[in-house]
């Protein structure tokens, strides 16, 4: 059994996203100027879709239930991709929230709108330098979370895929082939 055609746009789209955010602002740190800008701008502007898109997701899946993993994956194995998946969830709002949350604490502000189509609103909270300090380092504490948690989800689908007939990954690749197990 594989995911439905929406969950896997969304996680595709989603994980996109995700990866290119993380590419675009460990390259953005040695940038400076107005460079630095136009880039930082389109990091805010996907990582804010991210959140529009995961909201959506989320609504998605309280609707659809997901196929069950296949048995021979084993109960404790299926324990910790269950973990990881709703730990995902908790990131995919938690990490543009902090990054939300600390440009909108900063004084002066910088632009923030959606790839120059339109402006974003800042959350109400202008000024708040601790609180800029706080989101800065929750941002980047989440960010390596993120990380550790793709490495594990990334290498988890990866054995499987090998150890069950090569048909695991279809579970989340659209397409005619058959998920085996
Ligand atoms: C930051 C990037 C990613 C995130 C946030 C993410 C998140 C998730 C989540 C939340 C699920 C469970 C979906 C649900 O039950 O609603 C899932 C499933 C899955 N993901 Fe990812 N994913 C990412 C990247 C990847 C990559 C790079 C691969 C390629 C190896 C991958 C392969 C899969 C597969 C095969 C499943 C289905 C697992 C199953 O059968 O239960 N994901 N992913
Ligand atoms: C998918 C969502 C996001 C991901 C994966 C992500 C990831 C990252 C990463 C990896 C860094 C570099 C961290 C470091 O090395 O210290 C960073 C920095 C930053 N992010 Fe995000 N981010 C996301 C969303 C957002 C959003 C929505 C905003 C604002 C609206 C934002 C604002 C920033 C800012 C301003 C910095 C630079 C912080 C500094 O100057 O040190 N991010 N982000």
């Amino acid at each position: 059994m594989r995911y439905s055609r929406g969950a896997m746009a969304f996680h595709w789209l989603i994980a996109a996203l995700i990866i290119l955010n993380i590419v675009g602002a460990v390259a953005t740190e040695d940038m400076e100027g107005p460079v630095r800008g136009l880039a930082m701008g389109m990091h805010k502007a996907a990582g804010m879709t991210v959140l529009v898109l995961s909201v959506l997701r989320l609504g998605w899946r309280l609707g659809h239930r997901p196929p069950p993993l296949p048995a021979a994956i084993g109960r404790m194995t299926a324990l910790a991709a269950h973990g990881v998946h709703a730990l995902f969830y908790l990131l995919m709002f938690a990490l543009p929230i902090s990054g939300w949350l600390m440009i909108s604490a900063a004084s002066p502000r910088r632009p923030f709108n959606w790839f120059g189509l339109f402006d974003l609103p800042y959350l109400p909270v202008e000024g708040d330098k601790a609180l800029q300090v706080v989101a800065h380092d929750a941002h980047e504490l989440l960010f390596y979370l993120i990380l550790a948690l793709l490495v594990l989800h990334v290498a988890g689908a990866l054995r499987h895929h090998f150890a069950h007939g090569r048909t695991f990954l279809f579970r989340m690749m659209p397409g005619q082939r058959r998920t085996g197990i």
